[in-house]
């Protein structure tokens, strides 16, 4: 049986606590996105994207379903497929089941659920190299040597990118037009602009698990950094910015409350909210604009017939 190979460049706790403490002492307070994921988050995430009210997973994964065929020919043979946020690897496998892959590379934070989904997948594919990468995808990193010859494909879908501010979404994709290079490709899942009722509910199911997931990370606070949030003291709110075109996450404190955090205590009014995520939609032509001043030219895209969701195919 093939084993992955594993690669772990997971950050510090010590930069952790140090960007805890940073988003909290501001103000308005916030947290990064990538906390979400320890183990019982991405166990969350992947019941999250199961929801009846949760249309971008299923949107995306028929939109792939429908344009592999077309995207097998328009890659050719042996690419080498980099994943940021492989999360449980479901949508790489839609690929790899038609592409004639050389290599598989996912990068996520997510240690333990990207080595489970990097074993499967290697057991399952053997004729391909599967180099799992455990880091923070959002910095300059340096990846394992990979195989030459074959053309670098970043694949990154799920609407990540629309956790970025346009500016980070800007460097973010540069670094990976710097990482597939001349010749290489992007293949990235947008979710679309459209109207409030329907993305609000995305964000806050009725059973509550997106509520589970974003309180999650108090949770992890308190066991890793050690701070004595009380869960029952903050509540999930999800709100669509139609100006800024994006959704965003909040905690929201039900009273007037302290926090410690090492020898630090963190104030909150009552109804004072924490900012955990912001997830930005798009319209076709304004992430055609985004990738290209990242230095990516638009090749191919396809929508779903309700057009929720698009798959972008960028040359570089
Ligand atoms: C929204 S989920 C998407 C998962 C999957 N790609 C999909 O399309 O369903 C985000 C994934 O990225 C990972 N992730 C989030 N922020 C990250 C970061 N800054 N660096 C590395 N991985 C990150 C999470 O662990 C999770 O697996």
């Amino acid at each position: 049986m093939s084993s992955p190979v594993l690669h772990d460049l997971h950050p510090p706790v010590a930069d952790l606590r140090r960007e805890v403490l940073t988003g909290l002492e501001a103000n308005p307070k916030w947290l990064t996105p990538m906390l979400f994921y320890d183990a019982r988050g991405s166990h969350l995430f992947d019941a999250i994207t199961a929801l009846p009210e949760y249309y971008p997973t299923r949107t995306e994964i028929g939109i792939l379903r429908d344009c592999r065929d077309e995207l097998t020919e328009l890659l050719g043979p042996g690419a080498v497929l980099v994943e940021p946020g492989g999360g449980n690897g479901i949508k790489a496998r839609l690929l790899l089941d038609v592409l004639d892959a050389m290599a598989y590379v996912p990068i996520d934070i997510a240690r333990q659920h990207l080595f489970n989904a990097a074993a499967g997948l290697a057991a399952d594919y053997p004729e391909i190299e599967v180099h799992a990468v455990c880091a923070d995808f959002s910095r300059p990193l340096q990846l394992p040597d990979l195989p030459r010859g074959g053309r670098r494909v970043a694949f990154f879908p799920g609407s990540s990118i629309g956790n970025f501010e346009p500016a980070a979404a800007v460097e973010l994709l540069s670094r990976l037009a710097g990482l597939v290079g001349p010749g290489g490709a992007l293949l990235v899942g947008a979710d679309l602009v459209k109207d409030s009722a329907r993305l609000e509910a995305a964000y806050d199911d009725v059973q509550g698990v997106t509520a589970a997931f974003n309180l999650n990370v108090l949770a992890r606070l308190n066991r890793e950094l050690d701070t004595d949030f009380d869960l029952a003291r903050f509540a999930h709110h999800a709100r669509y910015d139609r100006e800024a075109q994006r959704v965003e996450m909040h905690l929201v404190s039900q009273v007037a409350q302290r926090v410690s955090l090492d020898d630090r205590e963190i104030v909150f009014d009552a109804g004072e909210s924490i900012h955990t995520e912001s997830a930005y939609k798009y319209t076709p032509a304004g992430f055609r604009e985004l990738a290209t001043k990242a230095g990516f030219e638009p090749w191919r895209e396809w929508l779903d017939p309700e057009e929720l969701f698009a798959v972008f195919l960028f040359s570089c």
